[in-house]
């Protein structure tokens, strides 16, 4: 198949059945997303389900709704508010980065500049650029790594498949709409190319999954023993 016919395919699946989530704004509308909002709640999902952190991210945006609002808070609240998300060194970095984000005028608006920034890697640097800002980077979680190596029947396991898999992704990601597609691929990955039992006959990239034309979609990604 040819990469550039994956996008539009998914983003007419997204448009349909994007799961409405807090910190999103509804898919294809101009409205762009808060980098804050972003930003939070891309912190918070790493290691944690969406369900777990809607009650979180609605908290921390009730009582602190700006960056500026969060870099100002007494860093005991902070830590209080977090209390069960687990993972305080993500806390930590949490509040040095608002810290660093006020100082400087508002969150910068390229990959490179805010994966400067402290707790930044380059997956969430990657997530807000595209999410927040319409940049054309590609987001790379698990639910990506799944999906496409499904869709290209990448048989190398993990963790040595992880460049190859980032690679495949990049030529998958359109020019237009990247951070809708990011979010679409997540959602695909979470609701219907699952891990032990894809819902192959709903999906949308059904057509070109090379995996499932091989009868080998539940076998990948393979994973190297630990
Ligand atoms: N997991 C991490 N970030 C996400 C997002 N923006 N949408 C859905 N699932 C996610």
């Amino acid at each position: 198949f040819a990469p550039d016919q994956i996008a539009p395919a998914l983003l007419g699946w997204y448009d349909r059945h994007a799961r409405m989530l807090p910190w999103r704004t509804p898919p294809g509308s101009n409205q762009r997303t808060d980098p804050y909002r972003v930003w939070l709640s891309e912190v918070m999902l790493q290691q944690t389900t969406v369900a777990a952190v809607a009650g979180y991210f609605h908290r921390f945006t009730a009582r602190w709704p700006t960056v500026e609002a969060l870099a100002a808070a007494p860093e005991a609240e902070v830590m209080a508010a977090w209390a069960g998300l687990g993972y305080y060194a993500r806390a930590r970095n949490l509040i040095a980065c608002a810290g660093a984000v006020a100082a400087r005028g508002g969150f910068p608006d390229t990959r490179d500049e805010l994966a400067s920034l402290p707790g930044i890697g380059p997956y969430t640097s990657a997530a807000i650029a595209a999410i927040a800002f319409d940049r054309a980077e590609t987001v790379v979680d698990g639910n990506v790594e799944r999906v496409t190596a499904r869709l290209f029947a990448v048989e190398t396991p993990l963790p040595a498949a992880k460049p190859e898999l980032t690679r495949l992704a990049g030529l998958l990601t359109p020019q237009h709409r990247p951070g809708d597609f990011a979010q679409a691929m997540m959602d695909l990955g979470a609701t219907i190319c699952t891990p032990r039992s894809p819902a192959c006959g709903i999906c949308p990239l059904l057509g070109p999954c090379r995996a499932r034309a091989m009868g080998i979609a539940t076998e990948l990604p393979r994973k190297l023993p630990k």
